[in-house]
């Protein structure tokens, strides 16, 4: 089998299902955050930095308390002398950080860049997982498919347009079919409006049904998601979390979306409900032919949930196959860390399982590490890591790691000779960061 670059001039994305056009295709997505401009001083002079600050505060206070003792103000009482001395030490270190950073530093824009090229296939009627450590860029990507947040570049083809492309007022007629489901039920809905209104509205805005028809569709959409049809008086504060997010769900479903975002949908609820908004979710799907990105930092939650999984690090995929692959064969040292931090239930296995801990948070998406932007936390980085920047490749069918160190001769890196990278050979696109 070769090794197919999803990055190189070959393919994009990973096949879709014989003969079915993917319902989204994105391709090479970037959302790129612009901070401005800022001061700063690099890496390699920020020692020298600290030096100017540190000896130009002694010299500062040393002068400042000379002048003082010349010009006569300086404090008798020892205690104003120890309070003169350290506002002094303080002005001056002021004064000299701001001289090191005058002199050493240079101006930096600050770009995050939240989502970096991703380029991903979602079929009809699939769940598709999106999973990864808080701040990896999960909400964005999903937020920018919908062009909640506004995409830097790449095509977002919904049953074949381009979304990216469309003006304001035509995509605002696509989001009908494309719907969002939060994380914070309460946050999301409107306090002052009802249930009726808050599911009403979308049907309003699109022209969909008035009067009768509109108090109808609520009663359905209520019924639909397992709310009985006489709350619909009721404002969003007399429920409960859980009961929040099936009315966040009906407000989504009123408009017969055909694709939902579904943004850390379980995460502020309790455990014990989580598993009904998941099944409800299921459920719906199976019944409504929806197709759903799936979007949590719980891999448990991702893993009961998706038909395929893709996993996210610092606004890339790194790793895409099938639930049943990820959890039970993960390809990449990222995604083994993940899946070994989830507790087994039986007490026997988990006394044997091997933790993968990872050292420390994830980098800054602003200063993204150089190469792999895995090898500052990967126990199994070695040198190479850290200077090429390895592509999502095809290592086992329709199973995609971007991991320099496997390949699809050798795709388990715990096999692999010390310090070798055979992916690099199988990589032909990886290219020097
Ligand atoms: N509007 C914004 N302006 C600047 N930075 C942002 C903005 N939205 C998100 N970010 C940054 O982008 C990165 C990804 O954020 P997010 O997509 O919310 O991650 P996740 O959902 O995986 O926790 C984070 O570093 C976050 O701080
Ligand atoms: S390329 Fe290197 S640093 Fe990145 S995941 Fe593979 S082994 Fe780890
Ligand atoms: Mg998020």
């Amino acid at each position: 089998m070769n090794a197919q670059s999803l990055d190189g001039a070959q393919s994009q994305v990973p096949p879709p299902i014989a003969g079915e056009a993917p319902l989204i295709r994105i391709k090479d997505l970037k959302v790129y955050f612009d901070l401005g401009v800022r001061r700063e001083i690099d890496q390699d002079r920020r020692g020298l930095g600290i030096g100017v600050s540190i000896i130009g505060s002694f010299v500062g206070r040393f002068i400042i308390v000379w002048l003082a003792v010349v010009l006569d103000v300086y404090p008798v009482n020892i205690w104003a002398r120890i309070l003169f001395s350290v506002i002094a030490f303080g002005i001056a270190f002021l004064i000299s950080s701001a001289f090191a950073l005058l002199i050493l530093g240079q101006r930096i824009r600050r770009v995050v860049k939240a989502v970096d090229g991703v380029s991903l296939d979602i079929r009809r009627g699939e769940t598709l997982g999106l999973v990864g450590e808080s701040g990896c860029g999960k909400t964005t990507l999903g937020r920018a498919v919908l062009r909640l947040t506004e995409p830097t570049s790449g095509q977002i083809f919904f049953r074949g347009t381009d979304l990216a492309q469309l003006s304001n007022s035509v995509m605002r007629e696509q989001r009908r079919h494309l719907q969002i489901i939060f994380q914070d039920p309460y946050a999301s809905l409107n306090p002052r409006m009802t249930v009726s209104q808050i599911i009403g509205e979308p049907l309003e805005t699109f022209h969909l049904a008035r009067g009768l028809a509109k108090k109808k569709r609520v009663q359905e959409l209520m019924e639909m998601v397992g709310l009985s049809a006489r709350f619909l008086k009721r404002y969003p504060h007399e429920f409960s979390g859980g009961q929040r997010q099936r009315i966040g769900i009906a407000r989504a479903l009123a408009v017969d979306p055909a694709f939902i975002v579904a943004d850390e949908p379980i995460s502020a609820l309790d455990v014990s409900i989580q598993a009904q908004i998941m099944n409800l979710l299921d459920r719906l799907r199976r019944q409504k032919n929806l197709t759903y990105l799936f979007i949590s930092h719980d891999l448990r939650a991702i893993q009961h949930v998706s038909d395929r999984v893709a996993v996210m690090y610092l606004g890339k995929i790194v790793e895409l196959a099938d639930g049943k692959s990820i959890s039970q064969n993960p390809l990449m040292p990222y995604t083994k860390a993940l899946i070994s931090a989830v507790p087994v239930p039986d007490p026997k296995i988990e006394a044997k399982r091997r933790r993968i801990v990872l050292e420390g948070d994830v980098p800054s998406p602003i200063n993204t590490p150089r190469g792999c932007r895995f090898h500052t936390r990967c126990p199994y980085a070695v040198e190479v890591c850290s200077e090429i920047e390895p592509q999502l490749v095809q290592i086992k069918p329709n199973h995609f790691a971007a991991c320099i160190r496997i390949s699809p001769a050798e795709p388990d890196i715990d096999r692999v000779a010390p310090g070798a990278a055979p992916g690099l050979r199988d990589h032909p696109a990886s290219a020097r960061a």
